[in-house]
């Protein structure tokens, strides 16, 4: 026994058809905004991955039922609203937890939150989260590492949530999943505009909040009284899409994907093409394919409908294998970089500046031992396994589970050779 890993034997061309899972991003705050409604939330298409099973494990213990039914849906539904506290034993696993202050406080006037620490990715500060629910009316004091939010009752109010690096995608959530049951009118500027966020408020919409502007950075909330369960759809996974692209394209192979939004992914599919990537819809399907070596480009990391953060360390394990130089330039997280030095590891030539980090392409990556530092990170070693020469062993797989789908399952339908195995870290 010892730690997973993939040994990917690299070199294969993909072919295929891949179906795209629902959205994590998506799927955790829907699941956290079934504590604010009365009766049954049945969701769909939530995908089977570690942070989903964390989320419901808290939910548990918030007094919700979660169970997965023999349809894949999950169901979701409040018996017991006692408990307020979310444990740093959670949290610290997942920072994502955080999505449970809103509906929390909105729905139970108190919510005890540890405060999620900093992770792989750079410093994760929660002061857009605690803002609106002050503005929101709460009172809300940090005690001994958790956050701890009061209110009587919440009251709708004007606020301006953008943070030094744009807007919030998770603020802007728990400030809608607070604002739905309060009283009065709550507009929200600098609102992230997310498909994700989206995705929220069209599900709290269909439980019966009224939410209008959600997609803008401008969203106005009217309270309302109470909120009733329903039956709800995931989007499809935007970032597992691009991730599927950068398969095809790194491979020089070519990849049917079904269940992906394109409209979700302009900014990302733009710069696919720049580099000489073909992209194409037919009908329900986006087919993706790559026939000849690739052009280096300029790649800057933006809020939506920006090019996602979520994919820089994919499309950089592609530019590694460009020619000329590329640039990317992370304005989100300016310290998301720990995959530079492995895919350095595996013949690649990167150097960091600051948020910016210079590619000079080069003609192959050559398969070598590299360890895994975040989720988004692992996905960028996998595909740059993929096209190395030789043998790549990913450790720490446990980063990728959290967020894809039984990824290598689904790379090899489409020809890769990986394979999941555990032993001792080399
Ligand atoms: C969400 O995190 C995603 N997580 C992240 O995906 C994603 O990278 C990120 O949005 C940006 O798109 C989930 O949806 C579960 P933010 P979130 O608040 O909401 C700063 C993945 O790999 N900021 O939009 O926590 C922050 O430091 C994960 O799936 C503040 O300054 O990110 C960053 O620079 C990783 N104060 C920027 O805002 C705050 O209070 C955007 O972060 C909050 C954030």
């Amino acid at each position: 026994m010892g730690l997973p890993y993939f040994q990917i034997n690299g070199g294969n061309r993909l072919r295929g058809t891949v179906r795209i899972s629902g959205a994590k991003n998506a799927a955790l705050p829907i699941m956290a905004a079934a504590l604010l409604c009365e009766g049954e939330v049945i969701l769909r298409d939530v995908p089977l991955v570690a942070d989903v099973t964390f989320l419901a494990e808290l939910l548990r213990k918030l007094g919700m039922e979660v169970e997965w039914r023999p349809d894949g849906a999950l169901r979701l539904v409040v018996r017991d609203e006692m408990n307020c506290k979310a444990e740093y034993d959670i949290v610290r696993k997942m920072r994502a937890s955080i999505c449970v202050l809103g509906p929390l406080l909105g729905r139970r006037h108190k919510a005890e939150v540890a405060m999620p620490g900093g992770c792989a990715i750079g410093d994760r500060p929660v002061d857009i989260h605690i803002r609106a629910m002050r503005l929101l009316g709460a009172e809300v004091e940090l005690v001994g590492g958790d956050i701890i939010a009061r209110a009587k009752k919440l009251r709708g109010a004007e606020m301006f949530l953008g943070g030094p690096f744009g807007s919030s995608v998770l603020g802007t959530a728990n400030a809608i999943m607070a604002a739905v049951l309060a009283e009065g009118t709550t507009v929200i500027e600098m609102a992230a505009c997310e498909p994700e966020v989206v995705d929220l408020a069209n599900f709290l919409n269909q439980c019966g909040a009224s939410i209008r502007g959600h997609g803008t950075p401008r969203i106005t909330i009217e309270g309302v009284r109470a909120l009733k369960g329903c039956e709800y759809r995931i989007i499809p996974d935007r970032i597992e899409a691009g991730t599927f692209m950068v398969a095809a394209a790194i491979t020089n192979g070519e990849i049917e994907l079904l269940n992906c939004r394109l409209d979700h992914l302009l900014a990302f599919v733009d710069r696919l093409n720049a580099t000489g990537v073909q992209v194409e819809r037919n009908a329900e399907r986006v087919i993706v394919s790559s026939a000849r070596r690739l052009e280096g480009i300029e790649v800057t990391t933006q809020p939506f409908p920006g090019m996602p953060t979520d994919l820089q360390a994919q499309i950089m394990a592609l530019l590694c294998l460009a020619d000329g130089n590329s640039i990317i330039t992370e304005k989100i997280f300016p310290d998301r970089f720990l995959h530079v030095a492995e895919l350095n590891r595996m013949g690649a030539n990167l150097h960091r500046s600051g948020p910016t980090v210079i590619v000079q392409g080069v003609k192959r990556l050559i398969g070598a031992p590299v360890m895994a530092s975040d989720l988004r990170a692992s996905a960028a070693l996998v595909l740059a396994g993929l096209a190395a020469r030789g043998t790549t062993r990913v450790n720490r797989i446990y980063h990728i589970d959290r967020g894809y789908e039984r990824i290598d399952e689904k790379l090899r339908a489409l020809g890769a050779e990986i394979e999941r195995k555990e032993g001792e870290e080399e």
